[in-house]
């Protein structure tokens, strides 16, 4: 569960988020969407502390992470997994250790590594590249190996900020078919886009910033497939069957 009740973060006197009210429960699947300088990657920085409001909290699984001091934020990521339109992979280091940066860190020893490694890099569909390089690896498989890395300490939330920026629509499809799979595991998914042409499904949530603020929080109705607000709730599938 995440809960923001009346954040804002400034940047000097600029105003990147402001009033921002929402819960996303655990296992929601989020699309965050706003055009470019919306405050989307604010957003999600706040989440996973790489930035702290200026008002308001923000709770994670009833901890408020605007508290959490540095030196405590790596064990904060091994609840939230992280992945950005960069791949951003060692290009010296295989897949598997690329993949297992973070159990590294927290001094996880290198047959447990491989082992995590292995089981990461399933999910993702590239257990047969553990031993590749990522300048071996086509653009999708690049991300899917951020993806596993990000997967590593299976995390509860999974957060993805414009993980599509550099694929190509087919390979963004694959990705984000991806996302939806690993949200069907159980996983919280928010992922922010400027794209509004990306796949969605019914049940899906939206929510639309502009200039900083939430224009919009919808669920898809999954028989319409239509945006309802929020508010209203969705339709009982049952009862309108
Ligand atoms: N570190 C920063 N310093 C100053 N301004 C920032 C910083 N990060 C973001 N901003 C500003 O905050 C606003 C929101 O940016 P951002 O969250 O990156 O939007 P988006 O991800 O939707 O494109 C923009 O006006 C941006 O210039
Ligand atoms: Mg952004």
């Amino acid at each position: 569960m995440i809960q923001f009740f009346d954040v804002g973060k400034r940047f000097g006197d600029r105003v990147a988020l402001a009033d921002v009210n929402f819960k996303i429960p655990r296992g929601q699947f989020v699309f965050l969407r706003g055009p470019s300088g919306a405050g989307k990657t604010t957003l999600l920085k706040l989440i996973y502390r790489a930035e702290s409001p200026s008002e308001g909290q923000i709770l994670v699984n009833g901890r408020n992470v605007g508290s959490i001091p540095k030196r405590k934020v790596p064990f904060l990521r091994r609840t939230i997994g992280v992945v950005f339109q960069e791949f951003s992979l060692i290009e010296r280091r295989t897949v598997s250790d690329n993949v297992t940066y973070l159990p590294r860190i927290l001094g996880e020893r290198r047959p447990e590594r491989r082992r995590l490694a292995a089981e990461a890099l399933a999910k993702v569909g590239l257990d047969h590249l553990q031993d590749a390089f990522p300048a071996e690896l086509s653009g999708g498989e690049q991300q899917r190996v951020a993806i596993a890395r990000a997967l590593i300490s299976r995390p509860q939330i999974l957060i993805a900020d414009e993980p599509t920026g550099n694929l190509d629509p087919e390979l963004s499809r694959d990705i984000i078919s991806l996302f939806f799979e690993i949200n069907r595991q159980g996983t919280t998914v928010i992922l922010a886009t400027h794209n509004p042409s990306l796949r969605r499904r019914g049940r899906d949530r939206i929510l639309k910033l502009e200039s900083g603020r939430l224009v919009e929080d919808r669920i898809m109705d999954p028989i319409s497939a239509e945006d309802i607000p929020v508010a209203l709730g969705p339709p009982d599938p049952v009862a309108t069957r």
